[in-house]
């Protein structure tokens, strides 16, 4: 189906992420109050796409809720988890086999499940098996449907008592955003378009995406994948203060190396302000030596939309890398070869 997707259905995808958050606001999980009882922890079980919306999850709930969230992004799943576990099993396709085998599991051990998704044989057997099953729209792509595969994890978990404050930061999220797509929509031209002018930035270059502990480490991690499946690039991610620990000591290699690596910094104004030191003496570390440095910052005044802020930057800059390239950003030609391949 995506190979059918103009390079226009992304954009479209992305300009009408608000309106996403808009509509989860607008689904009923009050059923899920009658899901109270103890709980241990939280596991959100995925892969790829779906599975972001898990990271997005866990760093909120870090400072925010009494009980850890982990994200599983395999067959199998931790030991620790049982019937004192609370599971968001989230699959666009309702199809992947790695999230199927570990609903398998989890089921066995007792844990209290909630399958995410469009359909598919997770659905299906989500429904079999009495489960509650969060039908989100079908028609989109994993990564384009973000706001449903985060979204109702943090509001069903508001509606059993774990989590406060979810609706008001998520209202805030669609107004930050839909200020945000008027400057970077496509007929924002550059340099008025933020995103344009970064894609111009990371183009025949490697994307080094920096993000911060607790603040922007989901969006740095969010930026890597989409440059690798909207722009075919390859990218990568770290974070601060970890990165000072190992990762900046490979920016000694010679610059023929390094010179090809374009870093961005995503920067929030909760940032911890040793690390805020630490970002600005590591730029002094790297300036001159690789391609580019670009600070991007997180506009909002509460944690969902800063970090969706630099989200929804990073998702449209990685369009506009596509298009410089000159790829249809959609189509993720390879992930669907690999799981046609393993279906065999
Ligand atoms: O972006 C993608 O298409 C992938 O990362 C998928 O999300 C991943 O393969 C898992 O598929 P699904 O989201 O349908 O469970």
């Amino acid at each position: 189906m995506t190979e059918e997707m103009g390079k226009e259905a992304m954009f479209d995808f992305l300009y009408k992420l608000p309106e996403q958050f808009e509509a989860c606001l607008q689904m009923d999980f009050s059923w899920a109050q009658r899901l109270g009882g103890e709980y241990r922890n939280i596991l959100v079980t995925g892969l790829g796409g779906s599975a972001i919306g898990g990271d997005v999850l866990r760093s909120y709930c870090l400072t925010r809720a009494a009980i850890p969230v982990v994200v599983n992004r395999d067959y199998r799943v931790p030991a620790f988890a049982g019937p004192d576990t609370l599971v968001f099993a989230v699959s666009y396709s309702g199809n992947t086999e790695e999230t199927l085998s570990a609903y398998g599991e989890l089921k066995d051990k007792g844990a209290r499940i909630i399958a995410v998704t469009t359909g598919g044989r997770l659905g299906e057997m989500a429904r079999q098996h009495g489960y509650p099953v969060v039908e989100i729209p079908a028609g989109l792509v994993p990564r384009a449907a973000t706001a449903y595969l985060f979204a109702p994890t943090a509001l069903i978990l508001k509606e059993m008592g774990l989590l406060s404050g979810v609706r008001t930061e998520l209202e805030e999220t669609v107004q930050v955003l839909r200020e945000l797509r008027d400057q970077l929509k496509p007929g924002v031209a550059a340099p008025q378009n933020q995103a344009r002018m970064i894609a111009g930035k990371l183009v025949n270059a490697i994307p080094v995406i920096w993000g911060s502990s607790c603040t922007s480490e989901i969006a740095a991690q969010r930026w890597k994948g989409q440059v690798n499946e909207n722009a075919k690039s390859p990218a990568y991610f770290n974070q601060f203060p970890e990165l000072n620990h190992n990762e900046i000591v490979g920016f000694e290699a010679p610059e023929e190396l390094v010179g090809r690596l374009a870093v961005v910094i995503l920067r929030d104004e909760a940032d911890h302000e040793r690390v805020q030191k630490r970002i600005d003496i590591t730029k002094s570390i790297i300036d001159g030596r690789v391609k580019s440095v670009t600070e991007v910052h997180s506009t909002g005044s509460s944690f969902l939309p800063r970090l969706y802020s630099l989200i929804y930057i990073g998702d449209y800059a990685s369009v506009y890398l596509a298009l410089e390239y000159g790829i249809n950003p959609t189509p993720v030609k390879i992930i669907d070869y690999l799981k046609a391949q393993m279906a065999q």
